[in-house]
């Protein structure tokens, strides 16, 4: 089973969408087999984004990431990382599919409401930021069985 890291960025928060995005990974049949809600510190912040040091976004995504709390998790499922990339649609919110979470509720590619690794090598990078192996929790979700 493939395994993805997703955290829901601070304007989820304070715009109250917390439930709703999480509805949509349930409804998914996707498993959470960790869970955080926790202010990312800088340093965090510039593990996660390293590849987009330098670039003109950089000093505003900092400054976003770390703005309040968010809430992390690892979500198990099959086909799991193309599957949240697709529940949560492109970067841009103007070009996401219509249906997918920045679609539907976002406006600005800096405030995009939600990150998912982009890759299983992401992924084995990404979680270890806001992770250990001993906050991943194995249990069967029966649902998995007719996906
Ligand atoms: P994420 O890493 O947050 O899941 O987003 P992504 O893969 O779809 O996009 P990526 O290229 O990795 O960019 C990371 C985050 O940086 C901000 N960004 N702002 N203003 C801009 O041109 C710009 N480009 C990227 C977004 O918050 C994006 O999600
Ligand atoms: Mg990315």
């Amino acid at each position: 089973m493939d395994r993805t890291f997703v955290f829901f960025k601070p304007n989820s928060v304070r715009r109250g969408l917390m439930g709703e995005i999480l509805k949509r990974f349930e409804q998914r049949g996707l498993k959470i087999i960790a869970m955080k809600f926790h202010k990312m510190t800088l340093s965090q912040a510039q593990d996660l984004y390293q590849e987009h040091k330098g670039k003109s976004f950089y000093g505003p995504l900092m400054e976003f990431a770390t703005s309040g709390p968010a809430l992390f998790m690892i979500v198990e499922g099959p086909r799991c990382v193309e599957l949240v990339r697709h529940i949560i649609g492109n970067t841009d919110p103007l070009k996401a599919d219509p249906g997918s979470i920045r679609a539907d509720f976002a406006v600005s590619v800096t405030k995009n409401l939600i990150h998912a690794s982009d890759c299983m090598e992401s992924f084995q990078r990404e979680y270890k930021i806001f992770f250990t192996d001993e906050d991943i929790i194995d249990y069967k979700l029966d649902v998995q069985n007719d996906l």
